[in-house]
């Protein structure tokens, strides 16, 4: 049996900075190249903010362009999560700046921190949220500025993130359209293999802790792979059982775009056509929080995917956290 969704999507939008970092600038930087780059990540470019621009100027912006297309004002809006670990400032939530920057006067606000599962966190908190609080418009957006915690001396993790946002208003679903499952997961025993371990209350600033660069995002890439490959595709497995749906019905599937081999072996672990996987990849590294939304954005606004469309969502961060859902457009 089918479930009856209590929220559907009514408008998306994303916003990237204008400045892209090549491959080929990469090169200049550390001692890499673009074909290890291509054959190892699949990526060719990225998207990286001015220094200095912070995550709201962009969420404001991708928040504008949902709120277009859903034709809604942000003085409709009651509700603003977003899902990032690059917030404007560690307080206060960046999510209450974009409420000032969009005029969302009547709107509670806030941050959730679940890195790259940051934007499926969101949209399950919102279903709650929704189905219990009687909310009539949120706004979920998904946005990282990585470029601010990247070691631009670190090869082996400078070359894979990028910077953007996406969002999307939800309201409640009218009919069989919208949210039919989600699915969040954890396990913290795995928090030292990708995270920034300075700037917090364990390593507060100090310059030996920045000399030590304990401000950037550190990596074990192998490991987080390994893991990322099983735990979306058990995550996947739960929405698309707990949506009643079968993965041959979807038709599209948008995973978090980490690394293009992840991507592919996701895929082949549900025999499903390179055609029915959305991959943006090559053109934004990895966004985290940003990645799910601006892919859904994109599909939608290249005709990818429609109203009716069935479209299943899934992605893996650090924490180690995982997530899933399964929507109707
Ligand atoms: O969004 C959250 C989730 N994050 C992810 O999903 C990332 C998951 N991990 C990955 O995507 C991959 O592990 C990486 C792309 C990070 C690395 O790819 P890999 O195939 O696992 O490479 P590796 O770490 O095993 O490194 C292979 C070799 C090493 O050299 P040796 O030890 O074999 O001599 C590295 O030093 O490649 C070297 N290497 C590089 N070479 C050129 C590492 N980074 C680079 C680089 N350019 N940028």
């Amino acid at each position: 049996m089918k479930k009856r969704p209590c929220i559907e999507i009514l408008g998306t939008g994303r916003a990237v900075p204008e400045r892209i970092l090549t491959n080929q600038d990469l090169e200049k930087l550390v001692d890499t190249s673009d074909e290890w780059i291509l054959a190892r990540t699949g990526i060719q470019q990225r998207h990286i903010a001015e220094p200095g621009v912070p995550l709201s100027f962009f969420a404001a912006q991708a928040a504008q362009a949902a709120l277009a297309d859903a034709g809604a004002s942000g003085e409709e809006i009651d509700l603003i999560i977003l899902g990032t670990v690059t917030g404007d400032s560690k307080f206060p939530a960046t999510a209450c700046v974009v409420q000032d920057l969009i005029g969302a006067k009547s709107a509670a606000a806030f941050d959730v921190s679940a890195a790259c599962s940051g934007f499926l966190y969101g949209l399950q908190l919102a279903e709650s949220m929704m189905a219990m609080q009687g909310y009539r418009r949120i706004l979920l957006i998904g946005g990282e500025i990585l470029s601010s915690m990247v070691n631009w001396k670190d090869r082996d993790t400078c070359v894979l993130f990028g910077d953007g946002v996406g969002a999307v208003v939800l309201g409640p679903a009218q009919g069989s359209h919208g949210v039919l499952s989600t699915y969040i997961k954890s396990d913290g025993a795995f928090r030292d293999f990708l995270h920034s371990p300075g700037c917090g209350s364990l390593n507060p600033p100090s310059h030996e802790n920045v000399d030590k660069m304990l401000h950037t995002i550190h990596m074990e890439g192998r490991e987080v792979f390994r893991h990322a490959v099983t735990s979306m595709a058990d995550a996947l497995n739960q929405a698309l059982d707990q949506a009643g749906v079968a993965v041959e019905e979807l038709d599209l599937l948008i995973p978090h775009q980490a690394n293009l081999r992840i991507i592919e072996a996701v895929g082949k672990r549900f025999r499903l056509s390179p055609d029915k996987i959305f991959v943006n990849v090559d053109r934004f590294g990895n966004t985290s929080a940003a990645s799910i939304p601006i892919a859904l954005d994109e599909a939608r606004k290249a005709g990818r995917i429609a109203s009716g469309s069935l479209v299943g969502m899934v992605t893996f961060g650090a924490g180690f956290t995982w997530a899933a859902a399964v929507i109707r457009l």
